[in-house]
C-alpha cells in the first residue's frame, strides 16, 4: 500500500505540502538547506546533480537524520533494469522516487512489482512511484519532433494515464495540468509540480509558472521548489513568503 497522503483541507502548509530541491554541487551545500529548513518543509528532492556528486550515501544520511527524500533520478532504461534501480533507491529509504512515463507500461509495471515485492520481504517503507509525464523545458515543438501531433496537454494525460495504468502513484506535471490529470484519474492519484514562483518574483529558466497556493488550488498534491528558496540569503523568510 503507498503511504497515506496529505490532508487536503483548507490552506495546507508547507510543512505537509512543500518538497524542496536540493539542486546544489556539493552535499556540503545541500545539508547547508537541509539544516536550516529541515521540519518546516515536507521532504527534499535529491537530483541527477547532487546523486552524481554525491551518490546514495548522502541520500542514506539524510534518510538517516529522519528527513523524507525524493530521489529525482527520473529512470528510463529496459525492464529489468529500471525494476533493479528502483529496488536499490527503495532499500535507501526513499519516500519518493520517479520514471519517465514513456520508459512504458512493462518497465512501471515491473519496477512497481519489484519494489512492492522487497518491501513486503524486508519490511521497508513503501516509497511512492512517480512518473515524469513531459518535462517542462520540452514543448510541442520537442513532441512533433517525437511525431506526436497533439498538444502538451494531451501528451502529459497520455503519459499520466499510463503511469497510472502501470499501478504508479502518481505523476510529476505542471499545477496546469494537475485540475486535468486529477478528473481523469482522480483524487488519490498524486501530482507533483515544478515551476513554483512568488507573485511577481523571477521565473528563472521556468517557461509556465504559478505560486504555491494556486497550485494547491488548481490540484497539485505536492509543490517542488528549488531557487525561490535556496538561492535566497534567508531561507526561512523566502519560504514563509512564497507559502504566505
Ligand atoms: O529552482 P526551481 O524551483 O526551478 O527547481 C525546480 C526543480 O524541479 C528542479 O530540481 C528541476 O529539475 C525540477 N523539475 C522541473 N520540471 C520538471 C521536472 C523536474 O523543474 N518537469
Amino acid at each position: 500500500m503507498p503511504p497515506t497522503l496529505p490532508s487536503t483541507g483548507q490552506q495546507p502548509s508547507a510543512r505537509e505540502r512543500l518538497i524542496v530541491a536540493l539542486d546544489t554541487p556539493n552535499g556540503g551545500e545541500a545539508l547547508d538547506i537541509v539544516s536550516e529548513l529541515s521540519g518546516e518543509v515536507f521532504a527534499f528532492k535529491v537530483g541527477l546533480q547532487l546523486f552524481t556528486a554525491e551518490g546514495p550515501a548522502f541520500v542514506s544520511e539524510l534518510v538517516g537524520r529522519g528527513e523524507k527524500v525524493f530521489l529525482d533520478l527520473k529512470f528510463h532504461d529496459i525492464p529489468n533494469t529500471t525494476a533493479m534501480a528502483a529496488v536499490s533507491a527503495a532499500r535507501l529509504g526513499v519516500w519518493m522516487m520517479n520514471f519517465h512515463a514513456s520508459a512504458g507500461r512493462e518497465a512501471l509495471e515491473t519496477a512497481r512489482l519489484a519494489v512492492e515485492n522487497v518491501c513486503s520481504k524486508e519490511g521497508l517503507g513503501r516509497p511512492l512511484l512517480i512518473g515524469v509525464t513531459l518535462l517542462t523545458s520540452s514543448g510541442e515543438e520537442h513532441l512533433k519532433e517525437l511525431g506526436f501531433d497533439g498538444t502538451a496537454e494531451e501528451y502529459v494525460l497520455r503519459m499520466a494515464k499510463l503511469a497510472a495504468s502501470a499501478g504508479l502513484d502518481g505523476v510529476v506535471a505542471s499545477a496546469r495540468e494537475a485540475a486535468a490529470i486529477r478528473s481523469a484519474i482522480g483524487v488519490e492519484f498524486v501530482t507533483v509540480t515544478p515551476g513554483i514562483r512568488p507573485k511577481g518574483g523571477t521565473i528563472d529558466d521556468q517557461k509556465r509558472v504559478m505560486t504555491f497556493r494556486d497550485a494547491l488550488d488548481s490540484g497539485a498534491t505536492y509543490a517542488v521548489v528549488g531557487r525561490p528558496i535556496t538561492a535566497e540569503r534567508d531561507r526561512r523568510a523566502a519560504l514563509a513568503a512564497l507559502t504566505a
